[in-house]
């Protein structure tokens, strides 16, 4: 079938997740030109090659000013993808923005009020949701196979080679924290699987005892509650030794309805490897040498893994995906802007409630987000 409509894609960001979609573009037909944009210019001439991109600069405009374009990516660092989105919306590019939105929720309101007037097609980076698991789940809620759900629990667990790598990005490591960079995903996950309920309430505390080196907190666990009553408890330690052999992430949630229960374990116990040979990490931090690791629970990499020089997984899913939404308008489950915007507000809340150590009702306002500690 002729695609209908030719996709000229630039890709701001020629780093770890950039590269991933920079290559699965190489190979998807309506994706009729490619070009790129990174601030270190090695790293982009050398995506350029290995993905058969037509063109590369350092120079966001001159990228997003090309004719080609109509399609943006934006996957620079947590901190930098303010400019890439509004130069993109302004153009009425349609977009692709990694989480989280942004790191500051005023920039964030700011980048949803901008995405929504210019009307362009806005998703976010939320890869877990184009795992069969989870769209099954979803699938069950929606049809209402567990009647009407009132508690959800959720727990995350990571190992801290990934917080490690994150904040070596930056030295502006204040909202870096664990919800509002990792604990986004599983939030979300949870809040698209509650889609309908809003939270009108946070109560969250945070402990600090070993990340607090490299500027950001060990975990933060936490209690919404939401406007129909349902009760949602949402955790997350991403301080966990180099040595766990989760090398990334690994997840359980537990949702109860007034006919069932649905009880995922997505901790990637189910698939271990142990060996005398010295195993790397999912984000193993340039110049950085943990501990060597013999046991891994492989598939804990949330993109996916590689074979034959291909990565095969969610993020591949996601981003063939999102190829399809484009150039053959098919629908698809990629959260929103809005949703994007909803994570970062939501994140940030159960920081300022831990701050705090007291209750924060929502909504909130966002200058309270981003005062100093209290
Ligand atoms: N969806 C997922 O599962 C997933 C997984 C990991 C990371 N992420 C997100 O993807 C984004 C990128 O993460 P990464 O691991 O690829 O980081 P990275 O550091 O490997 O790559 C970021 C790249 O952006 C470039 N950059 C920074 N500022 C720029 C600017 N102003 N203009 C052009 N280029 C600029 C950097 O030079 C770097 O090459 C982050 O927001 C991260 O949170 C998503």
């Amino acid at each position: 079938m002729p695609v209908k409509k030719e996709m000229g894609l630039a890709i701001v960001g020629c780093g770890t997740i950039g590269r991933i979609r920079a290559i699965i573009a190489r190979d998807y037909p309506g994706v009729k030109w490619m070009g790129l944009c990174d601030i270190n210019r090695e790293l982009g001439e050398k995506l350029k090659e290995d993905a058969g991109a037509d063109f590369f600069t350092t120079d966001l405009d001159e990228l997003l000013n090309r004719p080609e374009v109509n399609a943006v990516i934006v996957a620079t660092d947590e901190n930098n993808h303010a400019a890439p989105i509004l130069g993109a919306a302004e153009r009425g590019h349609a977009l692709f923005i990694e989480k989280p939105i942004a790191t500051d929720a005023r920039e964030s309101l700011s980048i949803l009020k901008a995405i929504e007037s210019s009307g362009v097609d806005a998703v976010m980076g939320y890869t877990q949701r184009f795992r069969r698991r989870f769209l099954a789940v979803k699938e069950r809620l929606i049809t209402g196979q567990i009647g009407d759900v009132h508690s959800v629990v959720t727990r995350a667990f990571m190992n801290r080679m990934v917080p490690i790598a994150t904040v070596r990005r930056t030295q502006n490591r204040r909202h870096l924290t664990p919800m509002v960079v990792s604990g986004t995903h599983s939030l979300d996950m949870s809040m698209w699987l509650m889609e309908g309920k809003t939270p009108v309430s946070i109560y969250a505390r945070s402990t600090d005892r070993v990340m607090s080196q490299w500027g950001t907190k060990d975990s933060t666990f936490g209690i919404f509650e939401m406007d129909d009553g349902t009760i949602f408890s949402m955790n997350i330690s991403w301080g966990l030794p180099e040595v766990w052999p989760g090398s990334v992430y690994g997840l359980e949630i537990g949702i109860v309805g007034t006919e069932g229960v649905i009880d995922i374990e997505d901790t990637h116990r189910d698939l271990v490897l142990a060996t005398n040979v010295q195993q790397g990490g999912g984000y193993v931090p340039d110049g950085y040498n943990p501990p060597a690791r013999h046991v891994d629970f492989l598939t804990s990499y949330p993109p996916g893994d590689l074979h034959m020089d291909q990565l095969w997984g969610p993020m591949r899913e996601e981003t063939v995906s999102w190829y399809q939404r484009i150039c053959m308008e098919q629908p698809t489950p990629h959260a929103t802007a809005q949703d994007g915007h909803r994570n970062l507000v939501l994140t940030m809340a159960m920081d300022l409630s831990a701050r705090r150590g007291k209750e924060v009702s929502l909504p909130v306002d966002l200058e309270e987000l981003m005062e100093e500690d209290v």
